[in-house]
């Protein structure tokens, strides 16, 4: 017999759970996929190659959010001709939520931007990183994509987003100085993370020739001494279209697309790991964890 007082709402609760819309798996949902950008030496090309990448990811469609966590001497807006009110400042300080710091940018990619001059930042305590990581967190539900700009060198907050994360792009010139600063990076991330997938981007070489040498020796190098090394994701020319795009405050990929520049980025944003740029837990949960 046709049960006509059959519960609609248990129906609509299996159908929810079917379809994993259910409240409980929306929680379970992974988060964004988490690309660090670093380098040892300072200059190398970290925010251009952040910006680029996080603009043409967000070309293919991508919701796509730039974090600048250059704390303190933070310029990703400056490349992107943004100028956002508000910073990781506002955020530490509690006068906002790091959701109302979200500046949009080119092709609709979201950028947090860490700061200019701001003292406490440029130097940030345990405390306040903890403070951060806590207010990045729900980002997380809200992006496809999290590029962080890491600032140069290895400070504290480095060495947390290293060890939290699944993918580095190291970025690194051709000088030996450039060089042996990024092994020094790449050492270390290695130290906190044995599982991060590292790839190297040489940029700004003035050729092919002197990219791949500066790769080989790289190579060569980090084998000898720590028995692996990272794989070599591409070489971005020197090129003038860069100076041109900074100037006008627009990544050379939309300014000069088909510049060899522009083009050898196009190779470092399908760089396959980034796809699968992601760990089993929360990533900011996994930075707070890691300042222990
Ligand atoms: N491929 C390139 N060709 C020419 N100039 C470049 C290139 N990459 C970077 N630059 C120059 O180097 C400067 C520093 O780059 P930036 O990304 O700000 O470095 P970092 O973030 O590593 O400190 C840029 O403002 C730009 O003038
Ligand atoms: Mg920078």
């Amino acid at each position: 017999m046709l049960n006509t007082r059959f519960d609609f709402s248990r129906l609509r609760t299996l159908t929810r759970f079917l379809n994993g819309s259910d409240a409980r798996t929306e929680d379970r949902r992974p988060g964004a996929r988490v690309l660090c950008v670093a380098s040892g030496k300072g200059g190398t090309g970290k925010s251009i190659m952040a910006s680029n990448v996080a603009v043409l990811r967000s070309q293919r469609g991508e919701r796509v959010l730039l974090v600048d966590f250059d704390a303190g001497l933070a310029n990703a807006h400056l490349l992107l001709g943004l100028a956002p009110r508000y910073d990781f400042g506002h955020v530490l300080d509690g006068s906002i939520q790091a959701r109302d710091a979200i500046v949009v940018g080119p092709l609709g990619l979201s950028l947090i931007s860490g700061g200019v001059g701001r003292h406490a930042l440029a130097n940030p305590t345990r405390r306040e990183l903890e403070l951060l990581f806590d207010a990045l967190r729900p980002l997380e539900q809200e992006f496809d994509l999290i590029i962080v700009d890491l600032g140069a060198g290895l400070s504290y907050s480095t060495v947390a987003h290293l060890a939290a994360g699944s993918t580095l792009l190291l970025v690194t010139n051709h000088e030996i100085t450039a060089l042996s600063d990024a092994y020094a990076l790449y050492k270390r991330a290695h130290m906190v993370n044995p599982h991060i997938r590292v790839g190297m981007v040489v940029n700004r070489a003035p050729d092919e020739a002197q990219a791949m040498s500066a790769w080989e020796r790289f190579k060569a190098t980090s084998f000898q001494f720590l028995g692996h090394h990272p794989e070599l994701v591409g070489w971005v020319p020197a090129d003038e279209a860069v100076l041109r795009s900074v100037q006008a405050r627009k990544p050379v990929s939309l300014t000069e697309p088909d510049s060899r520049a522009a083009r050898a980025m196009a190779k470092v944003a399908a760089w396959a790991p980034i796809e699968v740029a992601r760990t089993t837990s929360a990533f900011y949960e996994r930075a707070r964890k890691a300042l222990r």
